[in-house]
């Protein structure tokens, strides 16, 4: 299902075994599950401890399940909705104005490599209404949705439409020397 990641450094697997699936069995993720991902979250770092950050989730076919269901884009919603659960990353721009979504964005990190531990999949999408967020979570203005996570169990890439199909692959990345400077960085980056 995954195309083997290598690297040159002998970092920890996780960070090579970690990837966005689209294909997810269909089976509600459990609240001591969801408990455990956000548990995970908070202990990252963030400017001044500040913690600039909220999750609101659903939980498969429960009460808030339909409402959140209408919060990814057409695109996305085409497979999210085989997701265990779908989690709204909320920042908080009056807890932190310069750093908020960089926190965010940390604490989306350690919940996706949570997820991997725990046998779980994340797929973080940016394509969302923030209206229809703003709505649905009734959003005061100082909370800025950032991402919404679809996690889950994932399933065989044939469970996906046809043409979503050949995207479940392990995504490359730039060399590393492309992204490392010793020192000034050079004009090409
Ligand atoms: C902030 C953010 C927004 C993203 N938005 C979407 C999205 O709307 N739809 C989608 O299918 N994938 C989305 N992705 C997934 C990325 O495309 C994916 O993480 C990237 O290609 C690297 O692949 P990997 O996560 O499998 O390593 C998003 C990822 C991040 C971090």
């Amino acid at each position: 299902m995954t195309l083997s990641r290598q690297t040159t450094t002998p970092i920890q697997p996780q960070f090579l075994e970690r990837m966005s699936p689209r294909a997810f069995v269909p089976e509600a993720l459990t609240t001591a599950q969801l408990e455990q991902l956000v548990d995970a979250a908070r202990w990252a770092p963030s400017a001044s401890n500040k913690q600039p950050w909220h999750f609101a989730y659903a939980l498969r076919g429960d009460a808030h399940w339909e409402a959140f269901s209408n919060i990814p884009n057409e695109f996305n919603r085409r497979w999210c909705l085989n997701a265990g659960a779908l989690i709204v990353l909320l920042s908080d721009k009056q807890a932190s104005a310069a750093k908020h979504s960089f926190d965010a964005g940390c604490a989306w990190g350690y919940l996706a490599l949570e997820a991997h531990a725990m046998g779980l999949a994340t797929h973080a999408m940016g394509g969302f209404s923030a209206d229809e967020a703003g709505a649905v979570l009734g959003l005061p203005e100082h909370l800025v949705p950032e991402v919404v996570i679809a996690v889950g169990r994932r399933a065989d890439a044939s469970t996906l439409p046809e043409d979503l199909r050949e995207r479940e692959i392990a995504s490359p990345r730039k060399p590393l020397e492309q992204v490392l400077s010793a020192g000034a960085v050079a004009a090409q980056v």
